[in-house]
């Protein structure tokens, strides 16, 4: 390998019955960077991350993940081995509080993880919610939630689907140092956005798609100007 990237895709195929949804996708991911994926809606993103954390099996292509491959994996194995994921739509316990939902992830004794989940809340805000039932809290504090709870397994490579979706202002700036903050930390980060104000002031390298296919990728200033990606945006 010339260049040493901690997760590579190799013309990675997954279709849904007639949908090729994603389309012979290949790229990389150096440590230690933000990546950003961008594309209209329904252009396979989603279905990428599902890909890459074994939610879905994909048909075609291999998954690289340091080194190895992970394809075929299940969901659980992908995540022990390092990568974490927030979902697009929630996926917290309702019933569970603030506080519970990041408890039942972590297999830290349980002094070390009530320690550990009380910092994370308090990283986005919801410290004193800590006892709140997740369910009660708004869409942009579940949001948050999740987002802790992704880093209560400590993983190195995080992958967020719309994580500033519903999010307010407020809230959003301080989501926004935070992934920064993992950045400084060493972690990769790879984002699924539709608002390009967060990817181009996070990302060093966006990845675009259109129709499963990777139809771009570099400099999120480069990607805005380039005439495929705006073809892809406005085009139809
Ligand atoms: N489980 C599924 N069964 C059938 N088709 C699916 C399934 N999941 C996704 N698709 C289809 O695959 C394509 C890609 O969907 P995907 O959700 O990955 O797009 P996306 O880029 O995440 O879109 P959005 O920006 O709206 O979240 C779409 O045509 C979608 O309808
Ligand atoms: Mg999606």
């Amino acid at each position: 390998m010339m260049e040493s990237f901690i997760l590579e895709l190799r013309e990675v195929t997954k279709r849904f019955g007639g949908i090729t949804a994603v389309n012979r996708c290949s790229l990389g991911l150096t440590p230690g960077k933000i990546y950003g994926l961008i594309g209209p809606n329904g252009s396979g993103k989603t279905t990428l991350f599902n890909c890459i954390t074994g939610l879905e099996v994909r048909d075609e292509g291999e998954v690289h993940y340091k080194g190895e491959r992970i394809d075929g994996l299940k969901p659980h194995q992908v995540a022990r081995r390092g990568i974490g994921r927030t979902f697009q739509v929630i996926r917290i316990f309702p019933e569970l509080t603030a506080l519970e939902n990041l408890l039942v992830v972590t297999r830290l004794p349980i002094d070390g993880a009530r320690r550990r989940a009380r910092e994370l809340l308090e990283l986005v805000a919801l410290d004193r919610l800590q006892n709140e039932y997740a369910g009660n809290l708004s869409y942009g504090q579940q949001k948050l939630l999740e987002f802790a709870r992704v880093l209560m397994t400590d993983p190195e490579l995080v992958l967020l689907d719309e994580p500033a979706a519903g999010v307010n202002r407020t809230l959003l700036n301080e989501l926004l140092q935070v992934i920064r903050n993992l950045r400084v930390q060493g972690k990769t980060i790879f984002i699924v956005e539709h608002d390009m104000k967060v990817i181009m002031n996070l990302s060093e390298k966006v990845f675009v798609l259109n129709y499963g296919e990777k139809i771009a990728e570099g400099l999120p200033e480069m990607i805005q100007s380039d005439e495929r990606v705006i073809e892809a945006y406005f085009g139809r």
